[in-house]
């Protein structure tokens, strides 16, 4: 087959790990006699750079015409004070937006060899195998009104759902369930919040139409709380914008590291794939980040945007089988244990692919 990615490196580490994910992609590409166009566009801090916003009019028509798009992370140091339409950080909520991608799905698991690597116990990391679905494009992140009053000493945002909302979401989560542990857990805070009882109670509804999934509700503290006490107890975890953000970085600390975990957004047109990790500025331009959850993200999109599920299984493989034969970025590394720079991962994973 022939498609078209859109690749945004974005701020920070994102050139480098989408360097990573590209590489990959074109070996996993000519294996299986694709041809995969992987087009690059400006975007984040490095298009305010450049005098432009910070999701530039070229750029999203990039990513309308691709057949996917693949983010590696924005976010500037240097623009974080500035007003919201120059913060990198609003051209990421205008793509998910425009692409209409609703659904963010982040598996977080246990990678082979990790399985007594994270800050948690070896039993209380057994089995875990989760997929969060967060809802992406409503919530608090874009709820009006939101601003400050006139003496700017007043700040308010504002958590809005609609039944509507919360009903795709909803589906997206039991469909995911169907086919893994048939175990819904939707995270609310419905015992304070408005907008969590209306969500209760339209998941509820959505429920009765999946009588094979089982649904569970659980307050986000308490929830968070469970999430490193007793991980393998989710299968998928159904939450908000906000809360959905908040539990996946927790996630990815259980499972070893942010560095390791994907995402697919879906639902709208093509799908913007990302790993969950943000641009870590703090070790940009080092060769030293963990290129994994791009390559797993970019694995992610063979299988859900281009139907490739066996390229995508083989490069899920090849990471599963490098980590588990003790390849370790620095994030990773135990005390004085060597680590591999980015590239080096990155090859690591690339030779696995080309023997298999
Ligand atoms: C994420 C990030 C983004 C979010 C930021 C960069 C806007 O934290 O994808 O998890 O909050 O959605
Ligand atoms: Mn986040």
């Amino acid at each position: 087959m022939h498609a078209t990615i859109a690749l945004l490196p974005g701020d920070g580490i994102g050139p480098e790990v989408i360097d990573a994910a590209a590489d990959v992609l074109r070996v996993v590409a000519t294996r299986h006699g694709h041809t995969l166009a992987l087009t690059r566009s400006r975007f984040g801090a490095a298009a305010l750079r450049a005098g432009d916003p910070p999701l530039p009019p070229a750029t999203l028509d990039a990513c309308l015409a691709a057949d996917a798009v693949l983010l590696g992370a924005v976010g500037d140091p240097a623009f974080s004070e500035g007003p919201r339409e120059r913060r990198p950080e609003t051209g990421l909520l205008e793509l998910r937006t425009a692409l209409g991608v609703y659904a963010n799905l982040r598996p977080a698991r246990v990678w082979p060899g990790l399985e007594d690597g994270g800050s948690l116990r070896a039993d209380t990391l057994r089995g875990v195998d989760m997929l969060i679905v967060r809802e992406l494009i409503g919530g608090i992140y874009f709820g009006e009104p939101r601003g400050r009053t006139a003496d700017r000493r007043e700040a308010f945002d504002t958590m809005r759902y609609s039944a509507h909302e919360v009903e795709r979401i909803a589906v997206a989560a039991f469909e995911s369930a169907r086919g893994r542990r048939k175990l819904v857990t939707s995270v609310d805070k419905a015992n304070v919040l408005e907008s969590s009882r209306l969500w209760r109670e339209v998941v509820t509804e959505v429920g009765t139409r999946y009588p094979d999934v089982r649904l569970e509700h659980q307050l986000v503290d308490s929830c968070a709380m469970r999430l490193v006490s007793d991980p393998g107890s989710f299968d998928v975890m159904l939450a908000g914008n906000l809360f959905g953000d908040i539990l996946s970085d927790e996630a990815g600390a259980v499972v070893g590291s942010l560095g390791l975990l994907p995402s697919a957004s879906v639902g709208g047109k093509g799908g913007l794939f990302e790993p969950v990790h943000g641009s870590a500025p703090d070790i940009a331009g080092q060769n030293v980040a963990n290129p994994v959850g791009t390559i797993a993200s970019a694995a992610m999109l063979l299988r859900h945007a281009l139907g490739l599920s066996d390229a995508a299984d083989e490069i899920e493989s090849a990471i599963g089988a490098v980590l588990d034969a003790g390849c370790r970025t620095a994030d990773l590394a135990r005390n004085g244990e060597p680590s591999l720079s980015c590239t080096e991962m990155t090859r690591a994973i690339v030779e696995r692919l080309g023997s298999g």
